[in-house]
């Protein structure tokens, strides 16, 4: 059985992550965020372990890492899924520092956080797979997008340089980047944007990703709805 660790999964993309691969009954999961998906235990099991944290924190974030990595069950992590990740929109000079950093950790920092932590034990086994959860916003800048985008760009970037560190190695990143998706994102509610992604669509590509056989990736998919 492998194991999942998810980050951000209560609502949205990261919920249809985790509802569609626990069917599978063929993983174990240590999910990240600060509120427990629906259906998840309070109590750690055997194949499921919620860890309450604020990803935009980093000590707190790495501290909580740390404690995933020791731990004598759950710590050898075969597959990685970025996905918490919030939008902040603002034109350039009404951004406070303090927001633009929550937006880069958060983003962007935990993503590398949580490679960094379990690259080795991936590299170890000669098997790993990390999915993240980018945007469209990661190759395109748009007015009041420059917190947001720079922290998507960075995945991006940050994606691209490790995948070319790890060669050989049975270990693969996708970058998964959607346009708009139907969720909680940016204070709407599911079913405020009828014409964009369903988050279903985004975990149908989890999925196809995690079923591809060893040595053989796909590098980024670019989602887009065709209604808007
Ligand atoms: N929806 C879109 O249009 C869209 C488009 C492209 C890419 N994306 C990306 O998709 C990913 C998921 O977003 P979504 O659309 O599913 O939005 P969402 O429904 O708002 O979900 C975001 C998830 O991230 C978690 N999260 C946010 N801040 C956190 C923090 N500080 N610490 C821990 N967890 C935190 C949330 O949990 P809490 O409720 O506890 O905050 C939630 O589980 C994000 O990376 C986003 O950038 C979204």
């Amino acid at each position: 059985m492998k194991t999942i660790l998810l980050t951000g999964a209560c609502t949205g993309i990261g919920s249809a992550i985790y509802n569609k691969l626990k069917q599978k009954k063929a993983y174990r999961f240590v999910v990240l965020g600060r509120k427990k998906p629906e259906g998840m235990p309070f109590v750690e099991t055997e194949n499921e372990w919620f860890i309450p944290v604020d990803l935009a924190d980093v000590e707190q974030t790495e501290q909580k890492l740390r404690l995933v990595r020791e731990h004598p069950g759950f710590g050898e992590i075969d597959i990685i899924i970025n996905n918490a990740g919030q939008g902040y929109f603002s034109k350039i000079e009404d951004i406070e520092t303090e927001m633009w950093l929550k937006i880069i950790n958060l983003n962007l920092t935990a993503t590398y956080a949580t490679i960094k932590t379990f690259l080795p034990n991936m590299k170890r086994q000669n098997y790993g797979r990390i999915i993240n959860i980018s945007s469209d916003a990661d190759h395109t800048g748009f007015p009041d997008g420059g917190a947001y985008c720079a922290s998507k760009f960075g995945v991006l970037g940050l994606s691209e340089a490790v995948r070319k560190e790890i060669i050989g190695q049975n270990i693969t990143i996708t970058v998964i980047s959607p346009g708009r998706v139907d969720t909680c994102f940016n204070g709407k509610k599911p079913g405020d944007r009828p014409l964009s992604l369903k988050p279903e669509d985004v975990a149908q590509q989890v999925e196809h990703v995690l079923a591809l056989r060893d040595n053989c990736n796909v590098e980024t998919i670019r989602l887009k709805s065709t209604l808007e």
